[in-house]
């Protein structure tokens, strides 16, 4: 497995999506497959795993902290907060946006409890709290780093301006936004921003949600609760015009000598080298496919010719619904 730095971390060039096994795309797997998922990612090199107060309302993070917790020394754990779930006087848990510096530190400490360890190596904000200026939610991440709770930080679907503000307050390890093939908002700024201050930048979707796996056919079979419902690109009308572009996409995967979903990861490996992908799966011949993409090797004629057919350009659909835009960081540049 090849490696790349994040910080003061050598990780595995492609780490692992955690998300999935517990949130996000339909009814999840079991336990026991998640836990198959997770010990084939360990057995298969990969020392980078991404989690968050946020998935399944914190199953996930005990589903992780339960199966790697004897693997604590060989990983890099990284998690996130500032958006967890919160139950109502309802009894109903509803996801909250919430970067007060006092809900950070209390989702941190719940974080812990259900990783079982002591210190989180890379703690983000999941989303900038648009009521709260950043450098106060960073101020309560170099808190948590100066209490020896986690031992960098990062932020997650954040602009390179929102960055440049946090960074002043306390150095920023890694950027965590939306990044492959169909989705190029981080190449406006936030890429440069991260090579010039020396930030990793962890690539989220890279696979484009299993469009770019040739995957996902019929977007009126996902299941009611699978996000992608509710994201334009796989309205049906637009999701029949993107599928127009998988037979050249899948012709230049055969040219490449790989497979589709490998052919969206080697060509963020090809980005930069300090771009660390996350892809999110629930099956193990799926993980074994996507690590695999770390050995595939893009000739620059192909790249140009990729980059060329699937663009935000040539793709039908804005990735978030309006609703979810409003979430993030302005423009996520
Ligand atoms: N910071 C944030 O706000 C944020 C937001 C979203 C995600 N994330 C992180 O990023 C990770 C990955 O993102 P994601 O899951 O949204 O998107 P993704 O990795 O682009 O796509 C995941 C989808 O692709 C499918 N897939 C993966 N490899 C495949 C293969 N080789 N062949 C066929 N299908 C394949 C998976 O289905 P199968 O299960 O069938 O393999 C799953 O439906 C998450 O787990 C999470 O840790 C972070």
């Amino acid at each position: 497995m090849k490696t790349r730095t994040v910080g003061p971390f050598t990780v595995s060039a492609i780490g692992l999506g955690c998300m999935n096994l517990s949130h996000a795309y339909g009814v999840p797997p079991s336990a026991e497959q998640g836990e198959k998922v997770l010990r084939a990612a360990l057995d298969s090199g990969v020392t980078l795993f991404d989690t968050a107060a946020l998935y399944g309302f914190g199953a996930n993070e005990t589903l992780v902290g339960r199966v790697l917790k004897s693997h604590r020394q060989e990983i890099t754990l990284c998690s996130k907060g500032g958006m967890a779930g919160v139950t109502g006087d309802d009894g109903v848990t509803r996801r909250v946006i919430d970067g007060r510096p006092e809900s950070i530190i209390r989702n941190c400490e719940d974080s812990l409890r259900r990783l079982q360890t002591d210190v989180i190596d890379l703690y983000y904000l999941h989303r900038w709290d648009k009521k709260v200026p950043i450098e106060e939610s960073t101020g309560a991440l170099s808190r948590l780093v100066e209490q020896g709770k986690v031992r960098t930080i990062g932020l997650s679907e954040v602009s390179a301006g929102t960055l440049r503000k946090a960074h002043a307050v306390h150095p920023i390890t890694a950027v965590q936004n939306e990044y492959s093939l169909w989705t190029r908002n981080p190449e406006i700024a936030a890429l440069d921003a991260c090579q010039e201050l020396g930030i990793a930048f962890v690539a989220f979707s890279p696979v484009a949600r299993g469009f770019l796996c040739d995957a996902v056919h019929d977007v009126t079979t996902l299941e009611a609760k699978d996000i992608r419902r509710t994201m334009p690109r796989f309205e049906p009308a637009n999701h029949e015009r993107n599928l127009k572009l998988l037979p050249a996409y899948k012709a230049l995967a055969r040219e490449a000598g790989c497979t589709p979903a490998q052919l969206a990861l080697a060509w963020l490996l090809h980005k930069r080298d300090f771009i660390v992908p996350i892809p999110g799966t629930t099956r193990v011949d799926h993980l074994q496919e996507d690590l695999a993409a770390g050995d595939v090797k893009l000739e620059p004629g192909l790249l140009q010719r990729l980059e060329a057919l699937v663009n935000e350009k040539t793709v039908a659909g804005n990735r978030y619904s309006e609703q979810s835009n409003r979430e993030v960081d302005a423009e996520t540049f």
